[in-house]
C-alpha cells in the first residue's frame, strides 16, 4: 500500500506501527522522514480501523537521534534548514491525531526525536533511553512543538533548564520528571507498549477518542471552558451510548 524509504508502517489488530527506519544514522529526522511521516499520520487520522498507533525506532541505539545534521550543513544556516521543515506542518497534524498514540522510546531520544515523542499520550522508555534538546548547541530553537509540549508535560523550569543546557537525562530522571510514563527493560520495551496498545484498542474507540479530545484540548483553555468542553463531550458520549 505505502512503500516509504524512512518508516515502516504496519497495521495488524487495529493497531499501527509506526518505525523510524534509518537506524545507521541513528534514525535522524530528514525531509524525506518528514514527508513520509506527514503522509502517514493523515494516512492514521483517517483510518477508522486504527484505534491506536505506535512509534518505534529501528535499530539498537536510538529512538531518533534528532534532526539530520547532513541536511543542516548543506542548508546555508540552520535557521533556513528549519524553514524548511516549516513547509509541511507534521507537528500540527501530529498532535489533532484523535487515537491515542504511544512512543516506544530506546537509546538516544533527541531533539526532534523527544519532540516526536511528546506528540504521542503516552511515552514508555527502555532502560537505555537518553532525553535531550541539543538545539542551543546549534544556535537554534526546539521548534517541533517543544517549546510548548514539553512544559507542559514536565513544568516549565525542568523545561526551560533542558533547553538552555541541552544536557541528556538518563531513563530514570525522565521518569521522575514525568516525561515517561513508564521504564522498563529493553528486552521488554516492545512487548510492554504492545501490550498497552492492545489494552486501549479494546476499550470503546468513542469514549478513548472523547478523553483524550477532552485532555488534550482540555489543557489549551481555561478551567470553566475546559469544563465545558467536558460536559459537551460527555453527552456526546451518551447520546451515542442511546
Ligand atoms: N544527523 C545525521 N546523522 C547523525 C545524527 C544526526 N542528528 N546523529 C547521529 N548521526 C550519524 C553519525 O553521523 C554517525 O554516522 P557515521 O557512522 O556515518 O559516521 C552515526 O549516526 C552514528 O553516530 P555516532 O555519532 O558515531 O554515534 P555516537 O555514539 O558516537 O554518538 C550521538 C551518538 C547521538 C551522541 C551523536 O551522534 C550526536 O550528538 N548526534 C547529533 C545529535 C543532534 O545534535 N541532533 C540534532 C538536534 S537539533
Amino acid at each position: 500500500m505505502f512503500n516509504f524509504e524512512t518508516l515502516i508502517y504496519e497495521k495488524e489488530d487495529n493497531v499501527a506501527y509506526v518505525t523510524l527506519n534509518r537506524p545507521q544514522v541513528l534514525n535522524a529526522y530528514n525531509i524525506r522522514m518528514r514527508d513520509e511521516l506527514y503522509q502517514i499520520l493523515g494516512a492514521i487520522k483517517d483510518d477508522p480501523e486504527i484505534k491506536v498507533a505506535i512509534f518505534k525506532g529501528a535499530g539498537d541505539r536510538a529512538f531518533c537521534a534528532g534532526a539530520d545534521l547532513s541536511e543542516f550543513l548543506t542548508a546555508p544556516s540552520p535557521t533556513v534548514a528549519r524553514e524548511v521543515r516549516w513547509q509541511r506542518d507534521v507537528w500540527g497534524l501530529f498532535l489533532s491525531i484523535p487515537q491515542p498514540l504511544i512512543a516506544a522510546l530506546h537509546g538516544y531520544v533527541l531533539g526532534s526525536g523527544i519532540e516526536m515523542a511528546l506528540c504521542c499520550d503516552i511515552r514508555i522508555a527502555s532502560e537505555d533511553a537518553q532525553f535531550g534538546l541539543p538545539e542551543i548547541g546549534l544556535g537554534i530553537i526546539p521548534a517541533a512543538g517543544a517549546t510548548q509540549t514539553l512544559p507542559r508535560v514536565i513544568g516549565q523550569a525542568k523545561a526551560l533548564e533542558m533547553m538552555f543546557l541541552g544536557h541528556r537525562v538518563n531513563a530514570d530522571e525522565a521518569l521522575a520528571m514525568a516525561l515517561v510514563n513508564r521504564v522498563v527493560p529493553k528486552a521488554d520495551l516492545l512487548p510492554v507498549v504492545d501490550e498497552l496498545a492492545r489494552q486501549i484498542a479494546s476499550l470503546d474507540i468513542v469514549v478513548v477518542r472523547c478523553i483524550k479530545q477532552a485532555v488534550t484540548r482540555g489543557l489549551s483553555l481555561r478551567l470553566h471552558e475546559g469544563l465545558e468542553l467536558e460536559r459537551r463531550l460527555a453527552s456526546l458520549v451518551w447520546q451515542f451510548k442511546q
